[in-house]
């Protein structure tokens, strides 16, 4: 087992084991990458006020998400096709959540199927919702949501349209992996990621095929997906959407203030300010800078969750500082998934908590209810001065 210290180590393994076209499809950002490159170089513009001489004795990092105790304010992320990135991914990821008590979402866009998941699990984990124009698979996949207990429905507003990422085309990504000449040389140095599909329960979409009419085969798939996301999207159908699913609702992807006062008025129990991780509108704002002004809308009303950037306990703890009750990381956990596994999910979990709990105490602080703005040095004009 390798020494793991830092999320950096977990995606030097993860680049070596997985094949390129799954690699690249996480750790890319929409056309120039700006926005993703900004997710996370932003949270380097926040310093930390280090505080000495204070009792550093039995601290804690847990805390609560919408209303559920977690041990830490760090929730995994939907992340598509993540049982592409290992066998039996979303299962994997969904165990380590578990174990480590922190939710777990499970994207429409999985391969483990939500039946999968649940029956791989003992608690409730988080269903995420992407709005297609097909009504009827829509609302069944809300009642097998609900059938499969779970605890809240995350309804992903940033994605009518596919911003573009330029590697997924050149690979020609898909899943499975189509046989082309460059696939099979590229998995042909896989081989623990070929020997681990061979096991896996599913190796498509599993929410989705044998479930819609006339789906039986990637190919198919693709298709379908283009012309099912719901161009119309509004807010009177995330309305409906929250009264058909009649449990709690996270709204996420808001990255402006007026978008956020919308969430509050539909009665979101909790947004989740996102850029998807830099993959839609490349040139957005970053989301913790974005964090700021959403928070002086809507903070005191409805629970403020950040995702974006986050690659250490330092920038969760820097996100809560600013006011997020709840962060989310996707791509963090994908390398620990992709370098080991369940044990490389649980090593990213441990690695975050650590740094944030060291982090917590040398600012002079023991719990996650103790942290507050005035433990960083923020600079002036951090969230911009915009004209108009
Ligand atoms: C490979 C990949 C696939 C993703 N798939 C989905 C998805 O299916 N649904 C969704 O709501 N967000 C999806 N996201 C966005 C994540 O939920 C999250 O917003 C983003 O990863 C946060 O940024 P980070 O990766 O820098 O932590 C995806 C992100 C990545 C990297």
């Amino acid at each position: 087992m390798p020494v793991i210290t830092e999320i950096e180590d977990l995606k030097r393994i993860y680049r070596r084991r997985t094949p390129k076209m799954f690699y690249d499809y996480c750790e890319s950002g929409s056309w120039t990458e700006q926005t993703f490159r900004e997710n996370s170089s932003d949270f380097d513009k926040l310093y930390f006020r280090q505080r000495i001489a204070v009792d550093m004795t039995d601290r804690s990092t847990a805390s609560q998400m919408i209303g559920e105790d977690v041990a830490m304010p760090v929730a995994l992320a939907p992340v598509g096709l993540t049982g592409m990135q290992h066998a039996d991914g979303e299962i994997k990821a969904a165990r380590a959540a578990e174990k480590f008590g922190v939710p777990f979402t499970l994207s429409t866009m999985s391969i483990n199927s939500i039946e999968d998941v649940a029956a791989a699990t003992t608690k409730p984990f988080w269903f995420q919702l992407y709005t297609m124009r097909d009504e009827d698979f829509i609302r069944r996949l809300i009642e097998r949501a609900k059938a499969a207990k779970c605890s809240a429905l995350v309804i992903t507003l940033d994605l009518q349209i596919l911003g573009q990422r330029h590697k997924d085309l050149k690979n020609g990504l898909s899943a499975p992996p189509k046989p082309t000449l460059m696939n099979m040389i590229n998995l042909a140095t896989k081989w623990r990621w070929g020997i681990g599909m061979l096991g896996a329960q599913r190796r498509e979409f599993g929410n989705i095929v044998g479930h819609v009419e006339g789906i039986s085969d990637a190919a198919d798939l693709g298709a379908w997906t283009a012309e099912q996301f719901d161009l119309t999207l509004d807010w009177t159908k995330i309305a409906k959407l929250k009264e058909m699913w009649g449990g709690k609702v996270i709204l996420k992807g808001i990255i402006d203030a007026e978008d956020a006062k919308m969430a509050l008025k539909v009665g979101a129990d909790a947004i989740i300010v996102s850029n998807h991780g830099g993959r839609q509108l490349d040139g957005a704002l970053s989301s913790i800078r974005a964090l700021p002004a959403i928070l002086d809308a809507v903070g005191d009303k409805v629970e403020v969750h950040l995702d974006s950037g986050i690659r250490s306990g330092q920038d969760v703890l820097k996100a809560v500082a600013m006011g997020a009750k709840g962060t989310y990381i996707g791509r963090a956990f994908v390398y620990g998934l992709g370098a080991m596994g369940e044990a490389g999910v649980t090593a990213a979990l441990e690695v975050i908590r650590k740094e944030m709990d060291i982090s917590m105490a040398l600012c002079g602080r023991r719990s996650i209810a103790e942290v507050s703005r005035d433990i960083l040095l923020v600079p002036e004009g951090f969230e911009g001065r915009w004209q108009g």
